[in-house]
């Protein structure tokens, strides 16, 4: 049998009617492991992976968007609200989902899915089957918590559901050191009692959750989530005042909605709460996922070419889109999605800074600031969300863009032309705009550590080789 260190070299293989990621160890390919390897190997095998990009093609043709990382996280998380049945359809196959999923499977949710995506041209994603009928652990280890920051939401929803919890603090991570003090706010606001200890929350209500008003100081995507997903199974109404708007917060809502709760004011930034003392289970469709939409937009302006984003929505990420068109980019909408264009025309300069929703999102900046580095001017983009979310300068630096930090902004001079180098991923979203810089670069570009795209993009490489990107990856 496989063990959690054997060297597994992981190939997109032909199986059982689809394709799949299967590790060869030894020259022995193996189709079955043991759960408790697959973190270990996927991490082990996924570390070597390495993209290999050949700069300079137009982008030509159509890409279909998958479903919305951000919303699938929490929308799974729902599942520990109920005892009966939860489907989320249009679910995107990504790392960060595989470890959600293995970690409610220790809190005791049984979970399949169907529908396995059979190639990434498919517009539509898999679909998971989620029941909780009991929940046998309330506790989510740190092992598990620090590879997945957003596991940490099961806190809410373990208390509502079992008046107790015990949830490893996440930790900070490459972009910042990702506070929790607002969850917990919220968490006393609806009637937990909240201790630290060894690193862990513990987390009490024996009566169960009331509802409360919350007040956020600072706009919080999680926080929002953990308090909407609480407040859901909480005896009463809760108020939560500035709350965050993105659009996620609003799917998550409205499949609250399809398992009983009753809440007001979904889109804006005071949420109003009927908790249930039981929820049903629902069927629910994750909404397109606007950071994958804005991210391929940039690539299209970044190279020139004409690509229709297929299955999404442009309301999902206006402000971005309208930067876009600012910098000389076409953004039209389709039937089904968006198209994007630039064709001969330049990259205009354009100074953007980030804000919470609807503003200029935090997860496409540095995709935006690969798009700026071949500007015909200066520009300046303002990082007002994380304290250290500039970890791509330096690599794009080292494929000829010229940058300069001063605090929490970047100056970036146009350059006429990137070159081709070695360059490392450091997050997930810094990871993607090395890939835009590759595609505008001259020659060959070799993007390291791989495995932190995996966690928020499916099938990159295969999307963009399909409207004409020369990108492939290389295993092991
Ligand atoms: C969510 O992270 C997203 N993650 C992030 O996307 C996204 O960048 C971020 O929201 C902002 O939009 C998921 O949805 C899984 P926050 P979250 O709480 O909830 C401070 C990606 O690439 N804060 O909105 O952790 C915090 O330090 C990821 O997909 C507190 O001070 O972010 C930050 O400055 C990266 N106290 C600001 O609020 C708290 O208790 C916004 O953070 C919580 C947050």
């Amino acid at each position: 049998m496989l063990s959690s260190d054997s060297p597994a070299v992981w190939e997109r293989v032909p199986w059982r009617g689809c394709r799949a990621m299967l590790p060869r160890v030894n020259g022995v390919r193996f189709t079955r492991i043991r759960s408790s390897d697959l973190g270990r190997i996927e991490l082990q095998g996924a570390t070597m992976d390495r993209i290999k990009i050949i700069g300079g093609q137009r982008l030509e043709g159509s890409i279909p968007i998958s479903g919305a990382k951000n919303a699938a996280l929490p929308l799974m998380i729902a599942a520990l609200l109920t005892s009966e049945r939860l489907t989320l359809k249009n679910m995107p196959n990504l790392a960060d989902v595989a470890i959600l999923a293995r970690i409610l499977r220790n809190h005791g949710v049984d979970h399949s899915i169907e529908g396995k995506r059979a190639q990434p041209a498919s517009p539509m994603g898999e679909t998971y089957h989620l029941t909780a009928r009991d929940i046998v652990d309330t506790t989510a280890p740190y092992e598990m918590v620090s590879r997945m920051r957003a596991s940490f939401w099961v806190l809410g929803p373990l208390v509502a559901r079992c008046g107790q919890a015990r949830v490893s603090m996440p930790g900070g991570c490459a972009i910042g050191t990702r506070p929790i003090d607002m969850h917990l706010v919220a968490m006393k606001a609806l009637g937990a009692e909240i201790d630290i200890d060894g690193g862990y929350i513990v987390a009490r209500a024996p009566k169960g959750l009331r509802g409360g008003r919350i007040i956020f100081t600072k706009v919080s995507v999680g926080a929002t989530h953990a308090a909407l997903l609480a407040a859901s199974l909480a005896r009463g109404e809760t108020v939560i005042e500035n709350a965050a708007r993105e659009p996620e917060i609003g799917d998550v809502a409205l499949c609250l909605t399809k398992m009983g709760a009753t809440i007001e004011g979904i889109g804006s930034s005071t949420l109003r709460i009927q908790g249930r003392d039981r929820l049903e289970g629902a069927t629910h469709t994750v909404l397109p996922d606007r950071i994958e939409t804005g991210t391929f937009a940039m690539a299209v302006a970044a190279t020139g070419g004409d690509v229709v984003l297929e299955g999404t929505r442009r309301h999902l990420l206006d402000t971005a889109l309208d930067a876009l068109v600012a910098t000389g980019a076409e953004v039209t909408d389709t039937e089904n999605g968006i198209r994007v264009r630039r064709n001969g025309k330049g990259i205009e300069p354009l100074s953007i800074e980030t804000q919470p929703f609807p503003g200029f999102p935090t997860d496409l900046q540095a995709q935006f600031m690969a798009l700026m580095t071949r500007a015909g001017g200066t520009s300046v983009i303002r990082e007002t969300i994380f304290e250290n979310r500039f970890m791509h300068v330096q690599e794009l630096a080292r494929l000829g863009a010229e940058i300069q930090l001063h605090g929490d902004a970047a100056t970036i001079k146009g350059v006429k032309r990137l070159t081709g180098a070695q360059v490392m991923a450091t997050d997930l979203r810094a990871s993607v705009s090395l890939v835009i810089a590759g595609l505008m670069a001259d020659g060959e570009t070799m993007i390291n550590r791989v495995y932190h795209l995996d966690r928020g993009f499916e099938h990159l490489e295969e999307k963009l080789t399909g409207v004409g990107a020369q990108i492939e990856r290389l295993t092991g």
